[in-house]
């Protein structure tokens, strides 16, 4: 057995010496747990990103999030905003919309409605969300005429109805397919798809998931995407069709995760055509739900964005002024695994890898860990500090398994469902294994970095953690970034 430890404040003068600094982080300390390089609002509740769209005149990422703007709890939903040009550093906006007598403002998307179906004006930006209320859920619409600003509500609102409890979160897309829009809207534990010539008047096309995946509570904030396949011998790309489906509870560690199914899709309905009766997870980890993309993102890039927390304890988390933040964009695409199934693959954005190097304000501002693990002998990180709290990562050949163990990671105390123990299996079988680490003030996230599995954790050490240490497994670090 070989051990290697590495104490990160002793590698730090020696990285950041040894690169250029490609970025400054500037550092909006408030409390100990505020994230450095994840987004998270500036001050009260955040949940779901809602309405992300790239707008390449000014070459800004636009995001949108559930907001209370008057606690750190769950309240009267608004739609916060913030830009930001790497995906990094955010700059906050006033609220971009507001309740009214229709109901509060869940969440939904946008869309750059560039030949004016809608009427509003030529390249027009149209937000479709959900209003709740006492006695239901309907989908309206707003436009906004400065590039994402500040929105005006249609004065039809709502442009479709519900009369069900759970009827919420529309996705729109335009769909070359349907030649209309199509939007994925969550009804109770089944999708529902929606057609519209104009994104005012919206029919019903089909539903989706009886009998399909997890049902073990609501279904939320699907998206259906066409996602690319590259086969590995002929190097030929093929394009399949994947829903998103978050669920609350019934997620595989307990509470919140996002399920999705691969299929094809003829504009009109959705159909699960590959290994329908696995249940597959966009994550392995506790804290990451709500995945949503960017509408627009440049070059064809399917970037997307999560909330990192769970339901289960998201109102009680140890922080004080604000609560949540969203994990690292992550762009994804689809590879088949060693059964032949096809699965999402998930890769930090490049604005994330860009980071290493980046020069912090504070150690252990940013911390990036690459390893090197053997494909034979199984290993053991430990990401551990003073205090002796640690967060014990396995990866284990012969199980084919990787896991993280946080019950000792800092405080769980705030939730008897925090302290806990994630695994994803190991889908492709490698020579060595590449496995990157994201570690930020309350968060790890830890990606095989072929992209065959993600696992996100939220961590609450009573101070950050300085040291890594792998044991077994002919391991490599073979980069850290503070
Ligand atoms: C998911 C969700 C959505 C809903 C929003 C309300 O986290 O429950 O279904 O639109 O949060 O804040």
């Amino acid at each position: 057995m070989k051990q290697i430890t590495i104490t990160l404040l002793s590698m730090t003068l020696l990285v950041l010496t040894a690169c250029q600094p490609k970025a400054t982080l500037v550092h909006q300390t408030d409390e100990p747990f505020r994230s450095v390089y994840h987004h998270s609002p500036a001050q009260f509740w955040m949940n779901d990103p809602n309405g992300m769209f790239y707008d390449e005149a000014s070459q800004l990422w636009h995001l949108y999030y559930q907001h209370n703007p008057f606690g750190t709890t769950w309240g009267p939903m608004h739609w916060a905003h913030a830009t930001s040009s790497d995906l990094v550093h955010w700059e906050q906006h006033p609220i971009a919309l507001e309740p009214d007598s229709i109901g509060t403002i869940f969440s939904g998307s946008i869309v750059i409605d560039r030949h004016n179906t809608a009427g509003f004006g030529e390249n027009a930006i149209v937000a479709i969300f959900t209003q709740s209320e006492v006695c239901g859920q309907h989908q309206s619409i707003a436009y906004s005429l400065d590039g994402g600003m500040t929105f005006t509500k249609y004065a039809g609102n709502p442009v479709l109805k519900g009369n069900i409890a759970d009827f919420r979160d529309p996705k729109v897309t335009w769909d070359e397919l349907a030649g209309k829009w199509i939007m994925t809207l969550a009804c109770q534990q089944e999708i529902r798809f929606y057609s519209s010539a104009d994104l005012k008047s919206w029919d019903y096309e089909s539903s989706f998931g009886t009998g399909l995946g997890a049902h073990g509570g609501v279904w939320e904030c699907p998206e259906l995407l066409k996602l690319q396949v590259t086969d590995a011998q002929s190097q030929m790309a093929t394009e399949k069709y994947v829903l998103l489906v978050s669920i609350n509870p019934g997620g595989p560690f307990g509470g919140s995760a996002t399920q999705y199914f691969v299929g094809e899709w003829n504009g009109h309905c959705f159909t699960c055509t590959d290994t329908p009766d696995e249940t597959k997870w966009l994550d392995y980890g506790k804290d990451n739900y709500s995945t949503f993309t960017w509408h627009n993102a440049p070059e064809g890039r399917i970037v997307s964005l999560g909330w990192m927390s769970n339901w289960q304890y998201a109102e009680v988390l140890p922080t004080v002024t604000f609560r949540s933040q969203n994990t690292i964009a992550r762009e994804l695409s689809l590879y088949t695994d060693d059964a032949g199934a096809y699965r999402v693959r998930v890769i930090p954005s490049p604005e994330f890898m860009a980071l290493k190097g980046a020069k912090a304000h504070r150690l252990a501002d940013v911390a990036i860990v690459e390893l090197t693990l053997s494909g034979t002998e199984s290993s053991v990180v430990t990401l551990s500090n003073d205090k002796g709290e640690k967060v014990m990562m396995n990866l284990d050949v012969h199980r084919r398994t990787f896991s993280m163990d946080r019950t000792a990671s800092g405080d769980c105390s705030f939730s008897t469902e925090f302290a806990a123990h994630t695994t994803t299996p190991l889908f492709v079988k490698q020579d060595t294994y590449r496995v990157i680490l994201f570690i930020d003030h309350c968060s790890i996230e830890a990606f095989d970095a072929n992209g065959y599995w993600a696992m996100t954790n939220l961590v609450f050490p009573s101070e950050p953690y300085n040291k890594v240490e792998v044991e077994g497994g002919n391991a490599t670090i073979y980069d850290v970034n503070i």
